[in-house]
């Protein structure tokens, strides 16, 4: 048997949903865990589980919060390079900033070198597992699978796919991309902690030969992720209705190539119809709010209290680099600011419960990854809540536990982020 490991700490983990009953009852409190061959092996009391496991390595923790890695279903590992480019929106920005800086991954050593930055950043940051949208070159899949696999991270990802409305250079054709997409698929696909997730960019650069190329590599596979945008912002879905003149809405767009299913992640899904919220909810699609992105690209208001209390299954995410962000900590409180400007504020435990196990679900790992339990892998993030000035002197004044998280939610940054874990072993200290 391997090493055992003790983490003593607040560990913080959900037994329910904080969004159907009072959001602190979701969550419980325990003094320490032990890791096992990379995986949760118990939770307990401190003693007990020195007790049981008297060979354990013991790391004492003291006041520092123990909660699962976090989570980020929506991202583009290949905008790291380009974060917090001003002042254009959605159409102008991905033409003026996104699309040049995309064709840079045509070169397959500056793909591994932003792979490498990016899973850095946000290993920093205390993100184990994200799902990424590539480039439409086949090595940048490679690249971000090939670094992910070698720090043993769950990830998911998936070679964007675009034959229109784009520039040439990042252009493929239906055919080409169901090619490429599916030997990246076949390779790739669940071996050691990584998943395939079919990728077409979006509607508007999607021609409809492609869309149902995509529709039919999922068919094929329907195991898989399928990733893709909607409805971020008013002048994107008057394009949408340009271009599909026949369709509904804009998920329609998706729904009759075959693109709408249990297994699919809809990145932001701001601008709903009734028509678009009921499919998607009957379906069991996930929803990706990416509330920095929102704010910082101009798109709108996420209706996460509607949507909740509808039954949709949400995530949150970061969408770097439309968002500003590498840090779920920052998502949490752009989450949290939108939620107030809807006059509907999500509790911290809400917060937390997104950024963990809600986004586990948008990607159908919960029984994997996203809490703390016995057999969940080991992947963790070690909060410290008095990791600046600023904020140690509010928590000092907190009266529980919440309202100690709260300021780090709101303020923290990397710095917050003590010790991350991945599958069982320290990948920051
Ligand atoms: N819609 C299509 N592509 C993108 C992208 O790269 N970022 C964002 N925010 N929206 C998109
Ligand atoms: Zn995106």
């Amino acid at each position: 048997m391997t090493q055992e490991i003790l983490l003593t700490g607040r560990v913080l983990s959900f037994t329910s949903t904080p969004f159907e009953a009072a959001p602190e009852a979701a969550a419980r409190l325990d003094e320490a865990l032990v890791i096992r061959d990379g995986r949760i092996a118990a939770l307990g009391t401190a003693s007990d589980l020195a007790a049981a496991h008297p060979q354990a390595l013991r790391h004492d923790h003291g006041a520092r919060v123990i909660l699962a890695g976090f989570i980020d279903p929506h991202v583009h590992f290949p905008q790291t390079a380009m974060i917090a480019s001003w002042g254009k929106r959605l159409i102008d920005w991905l033409n003026s900033y996104t699309f040049p800086e995309e064709m840079r991954f045509a070169d397959p050593a500056y793909a591994a070198r932003i792979a490498a930055r990016y899973l850095d950043l946000t290993t920093a940051a205390g993100t184990t597992t994200m799902c990424s949208f590539c480039t439409i070159h086949p090595a940048s899949v490679e690249a971000f699978f090939a670094e992910a696999q070698a720090r043993g991270q769950r990830v998911v990802a998936g070679k964007t796919c675009m034959d229109r409305n784009a520039p040439e250079r990042l252009r493929d054709t239906a055919q080409s991309a169901y090619d490429d997409s599916k030997a990246l698929l076949e390779k790739w696909h669940a071996v050691d902690r990584i998943s395939y997730a079919i990728t077409p960019r979006f509607s508007p650069t999607s021609s409809p030969e492609q869309l149902e190329a995509m529709g039919a590599l999922w068919a094929e596979h329907p195991d898989c992720l399928m990733q893709t945008h909607l409805s971020e912002q008013t002048d994107e879905i008057a394009w949408v209705k340009e271009l599909f003149p026949q369709a509904r809405d804009y998920l329609d767009t998706y729904e009759q190539f075959g693109l709408l299913g249990q297994n699919g992640l809809y990145g932001h899904a701001i601008h709903l119809e009734p028509r678009e919220r009921d499919r998607l909810r009957e379906v069991g699609a996930a929803l990706v709010h990416c509330p920095t992105s929102n704010t910082f690209i101009g798109s709108g208001l996420f209706d996460m209290a509607g949507l909740m209390a509808e039954g949709q299954r949400i995530g949150l995410a970061t969408d770097t680099g439309g968002g500003s962000s590498f840090s779920m900590l920052r998502t949490m409180a752009a989450a949290y600011e939108i939620g107030q400007l809807r006059h509907t504020p999500l509790h911290p435990a809400q917060l937390i419960w997104l950024a963990t196990v809600g986004s586990a679900q948008a990607l159908r790992m919960e029984d994997r990854i996203g809490n703390i339990a016995p057999g969940m892998e080991a992947d963790l993030v070690l909060l410290d809540l008095a990791s600046t000035p600023a904020i140690a002197q509010r928590e000092a004044e907190a009266e529980d536990l919440w309202e100690a998280i709260f300021p780090t939610i709101m303020m923290g940054d990397d710095r917050a982020v003590a010790e991350v874990w991945i599958g069982g072993r320290r990948v920051k200290s």
